[in-house]
C-alpha cells in the first residue's frame, strides 16, 4: 500500500515508520505557536467543561483535542488480552531481558528488569516533554501532533514520559510498556493509538568495571575543566570516552540479541545515527525485512541531566523505546495496524502465547480471515485562508468513519495561479474487516465527512 502523504512524514520527506520515529524528534522545525492553531474538538460532547478519560474528569480548555474515537481506545488494555500478538511481543521482550539474557550477561540477575505496565496514559506536559529536555518550542509539542487533554495534560506520545518517575523509584533496570497516542496520517502502518516498550538500564562505576576491567582504575565521569570534559559525537560532556563506549557496547549487544531472540539468528541488523533530545549519542536500529531496512526502535545514552533530575547519582545508562505494533506486524506478517484493535475472535485466536514463549518457536504467520471490498472516494476543496492542517482532516475522517477507513492519501495539491488559493484532493479508502460496505453506507460517511470539512475546518468544497 502506498504510504499516505501527511503529517510529519510528508513535512520531513520520508515515511515515518512509527516504531519510535526519530523524525518526530529530529525535526529542526520549531513552532512559535503557544496557542493552539487547531479548531477545538468539533464533536458535540456530553460535557462542555470536562472530558472524562479512564473514569477521571479533566477540565477542558482551548487546547483540548482528544477526539471521541481516541477516547474510545483508552482502557482497551490490549497488552493484557491473552494471546494478543502485542502481548506476545511484550512477553517475549521481557523473557529475553529477564530470563534469556541473564544467562549471557554476568551482571544481570534473573528478573532484574522491573516491569511497569499499568501507568495511566494521561500524563503532564512536564512528564511527556519537559522532563525529557524537549525544548519549549519543539515541533512535537504542537497540538497538530499531540493529543492535549488540556493545557497541562496530554495523552503520552511515548513511554519515555515515565523515565524520570521510574528512575526516581530507584530502579537500575526497568521496562515500561503501554499505549501511546500521536495525531498522524492514516494508512496500513499508522494509527493514532499504538504501543511502546521502553527499556532503561543504569550502571555504576563498579558495574561498568566488571564489563571492562580498564575502567576499574579510571573514572567514569569527567571533571569540569579537564581537557576531555566536553561533548563529542560519541559522548556527553561529563562522561569519559571509555565509560560511554562501554555503555554503548552493552546497549547495542542487548538490542542486537533482542532482535535475534524475536526474529531468529539470521536477522540482519544495522545501526543508524539518530537524534533524540533525551539521549546522546542516539541511534536507531533497523532490521532487514523482505529486502527493506525497517526502523524498529530508537535508543541512546540517557542525558545525564535527566538522571540527576531524577535523583540518580554516580551512574550512567542507556534507554531504548520500541514500537510493539511494528515488531508484531513484521514477526507475524500482520498486514494492517487496525487489526490489533479487532474484536473479531478470528484475529486473536490465531496466536498462542504459550507456543510463542517456547524457546526456538517459529512465529505463526497470520492468515487473513477476510478481505472485504474496499471503496475509494475523492474529496477536493480550497483551503481556508485561516490555515489548514492535514492532521485535523485525518482526525475528522477517523471521528466519522472510525475503523472503516483504511487509508487517506493526498492525491493532488496545487495553487491557483490567479487567486493564490491552494486546492487539495484527498482519496479516502473505506474497508471493513468485518463485512462488505455498501455504496449507500460509504456515501453517507463520505457526505458527512464533506459536510463537517466545510462546517468545522472551513474549507470550500469543490
Ligand atoms: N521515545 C522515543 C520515541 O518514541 C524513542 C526513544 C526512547 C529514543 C528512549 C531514545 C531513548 O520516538
Amino acid at each position: 500500500m502506498v504510504a499516505a502523504l501527511g503529517g510529519l512524514a510528508r513535512r520531513l520527506g520520508r515515511a515515518c515508520l512509527r516504531s519510535a520515529c526519530s523524525r518526530r524528534w529530529a525535526s529542526t522545525t520549531t513552532t512559535t505557536a503557544t496557542k493552539p492553531s487547531h479548531p477545538a474538538n468539533p464533536s458535540p460532547s456530553p460535557s462542555p467543561d470536562h472530558i472524562t478519560l479512564l473514569g477521571t474528569a479533566y477540565p477542558r480548555d482551548r487546547w483540548t483535542n482528544v477526539s471521541p474515537s481516541i477516547q474510545a481506545k483508552l482502557g482497551r488494555g490490549l497488552l493484557t488480552v491473552p494471546n494478543h500478538p502485542l502481548r506476545i511481543i511484550k512477553l517475549r521482550i521481557e523473557q529475553y531481558l529477564n530470563e534469556t539474557r541473564p544467562g549471557t550477561d554476568p551482571l544481570l540477575a534473573p528478573r532484574a528488569f522491573a516491569i511497569v505496565d499499568s501507568l495511566s496514559p494521561v500524563v503532564t506536559v512536564q512528564q511527556n516533554f519537559d522532563s525529557l529536555l524537549v525544548p519549549a518550542d519543539h515541533v512535537s509539542r504542537q497540538p497538530r501532533d499531540t493529543y492535549y487533554v488540556n493545557q497541562n495534560q496530554v495523552l503520552r506520545c511515548h513511554t519515555s514520559a515515565h523515565q524520570v518517575q521510574t528512575l526516581r523509584e530507584g530502579h537500575d533496570a526497568v521496562l515500561i510498556a503501554g499505549d501511546v497516542f500521536r495525531r498522524d496520517e492514516i494508512d496500513a502502518s499508522h494509527y493514532p493509538a499504538f504501543h511502546q516498550m521502553e527499556g532503561i538500564r543504569l550502571f555504576s562505576h563498579d558495574t561498568l568495571a566488571k564489563y571492562n576491567p580498564e575502567i576499574a582504575g579510571s573514572p567514569i565521569f569527567e571533571q569540569a575543566g579537564s581537557p576531555t570534559y566536553g561533548e563529542t559525537a560519541a559522548k556527553q560532556k561529563s562522561h569519559t570516552a571509555l565509560a560511554a563506549a562501554v555503555v554503548e557496547r552493552d546497549l547495542k549487544a542487548t538490542l542486537d540479541g533482542l532482535a535475534r531472540h524475536l526474529f531468529g539468528s539470521e536477522i540482519q541488523v544495522r545501526w543508524v545515527d539518530a537524534y533524540f533530545p533525551f539521549t546522546h549519542p542516539s541511534w536507531e536500529m533497523e532490521v532487514l525485512f523482505h529486502g527493506k531496512w525497517l526502523e524498529v526502535l530508537g535508543c541512546g545514552v540517557v542525558q545525564q541531566q535527566i538522571l540527576s533530575n531524577a535523583g540518580v547519582e554516580n551512574k550512567l545508562g542507556w534507554a531504548f523505546g520500541l514500537g510493539l505494533e511494528r515488531l508484531a506486524m513484521v514477526l507475524f506478517g500482520i498486514p494492517d495496524i487496525r487489526l490489533f484493535w479487532s474484536t473479531d475472535s478470528r484475529f486473536v485466536s490465531q496466536f498462542s502465547e504459550a507456543a510463542a514463549l517456547n524457546p526456538g518457536a517459529n512465529a505463526v504467520k497470520f492468515q487473513e480471515f477476510s478481505r472485504f471490498l474496499s471503496r475509494s472516494k475523492d474529496t477536493t476543496f480550497w483551503l481556508p485562508s485561516s490555515g489548514f492542517e492535514d492532521n485535523d482532516f485525518f482526525e475528522l475522517v477517523r471521528s466519522i468513519a472510525s475503523d472503516l477507513v483504511e487509508n487517506v492519501q493526498m492525491i493532488d495539491s496545487f495553487v491557483h495561479p490567479k487567486t493564490g488559493r491552494t486546492s487539495k484532493c484527498f482519496r479516502v479508502t473505506y474497508r471493513s474487516y468485518e463485512r462488505d460496505l455498501s455504496h449507500e453506507e460509504v456515501n453517507l460517511l463520505h457526505n458527512e465527512i464533506r459536510n463537517r470539512l466545510a462546517a468545522d475546518l472551513k474549507v470550500e468544497l469543490r
